[in-house]
């Protein structure tokens, strides 16, 4: 057996099913590795045979393409633990371990935190990547700190908080870090003191209904789940990759001139004299809710969605969605950007 052969290097990897968007790919290596030993030692061997390394999380937020060359590597760590310091509780978290399940194993211990992030899909590693966020709450509110190994020697080191420069959808990780790190651990600040943030949208309203005055965070988790199952397709059913456009940002000055024409536009005051719009409203006020061309879709329920019914193409679907962003840009004069990160062969 060769050396790669020992680290579970396999050959000729069909990566299709390890992509929620299930476009077709196919790695020329693949390696899954279960323990931080192993990731370092599968990162050392790719680095001494020169080859390209791909990161690959849950695949819930990328775009393949038909082809990878090189290594493709996707964390396979599964352990997290606690540790409590009173009502204070940290959890680390390996890579591997997939986000949702986290989200309710410590939501039913009484943990707060992470309950807003309920039924986000992919892996654990993945999540500060684009910094996921959803009903008010961002990863970085809770995040301590990050485990990572150096893609160019195979050596681990933590990152704090600060040095992820976390933004909207956005992180070190797609910048100065991008292909030079693996994140292997997150280090998490959770409570046993109840803070729930109820304030987006209705969620305040679906834990109303339910009649309890102080909810407990898997009742916030199981209310999230029930808003984001009527809205976001289920990617095991209708393949997607959630919103497929970030929420854009523009001058509240252009803001300020659309809602002259547009009074009921959802929009979102942010520092720095910006708004933040709304992709979704825009795509569906352009009439685009369940259009669809070939193999590509606008989910009939939430236009940010874009889905695959089967048998399409990663170029397909970039053309698709750049005659979406046309369209809205024709009509408001806004840009839209695709949330997924766009792979390179
Ligand atoms: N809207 C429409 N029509 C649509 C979709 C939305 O009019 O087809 C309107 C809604 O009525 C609402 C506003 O647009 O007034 C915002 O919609 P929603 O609350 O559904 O959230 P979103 O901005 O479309 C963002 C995140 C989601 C996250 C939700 C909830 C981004 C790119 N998307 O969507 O994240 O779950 O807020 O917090 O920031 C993801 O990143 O994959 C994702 C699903």
């Amino acid at each position: 057996m060769s050396g790669s052969g020992l680290l579970g290097i396999q050959q000729s990897f069909d990566l299709t099913a390890a992509n929620t968007l299930r476009l077709p790919c196919k790695a020329e290596r693949y390696a899954a590795p279960s323990t931080l030993g192993a990731l370092q030692q599968v990162v050392r061997t790719a680095v001494d045979r020169q080859w390209a390394i791909t990161l690959l999380g849950g695949g819930s937020n990328v775009l393949l393409p038909a082809e990878l060359t090189g290594i493709t590597i996707r964390p396979g760590m599964q352990q997290w633990w606690l540790e409590r310091h009173g009502d204070a509780v940290i959890a680390y978290v390996s890579a591997g371990v997939n986000w949702h399940s986290l989200v309710m194993a410590l939501a039913a211990q009484g943990l707060w935190g992470i309950e807003n992030l309920a039924l986000i899909p992919g892996d654990c590693g993945a999540a500060p990547v684009q910094n996921i966020g959803a009903y008010g709450v961002e990863l970085n509110d809770v995040l301590l700190g990050v485990q990572v190994v150096e893609l160019s020697s195979g050596n681990v080191s933590w990152l704090s908080t600060e040095a992820c420069q976390f933004g909207y959808r956005d992180s070190v990780f797609k910048r100065a870090l991008a292909g030079k790190v693996v994140i292997t651990r997150l280090a998490l600040r959770l409570s046993t003191q109840p803070a729930p943030k109820l304030g987006y949208g209705d969620l305040a309203a679906r834990i109303a209904a339910r009649g309890t005055a102080v909810p407990s965070p898997l009742a916030v988790a199981q209310a999230v789940c029930a808003i984001r199952q009527e809205k976001l397709p289920d990617p095991q059913v209708l393949a997607n990759a959630g919103s497929f456009f970030k929420n854009p940002l523009v001058s509240s000055t252009k803001a300020a001139d659309l809602l002259q024409h547009y009074p009921d536009m959802p929009h979102f005051p942010q520092p720095e004299g910006q708004t933040k719009l709304a992709a979704g409203w825009l795509i569906d006020q352009c009439g685009l809710k369940g259009a669809r061309e070939g193999a590509f879709g606008v989910h009939a329920r939430q236009a940010l969605v874009l889905v695959h019914f089967g048998g399409g193409r990663r170029h397909e679907l970039l053309q698709f969605a750049s005659e979406i962003a046309q369209t809205v840009y024709d009509r408001f004069g806004v840009k839209l950007e695709p949330e997924p990160r766009l792979i390179q062969a």
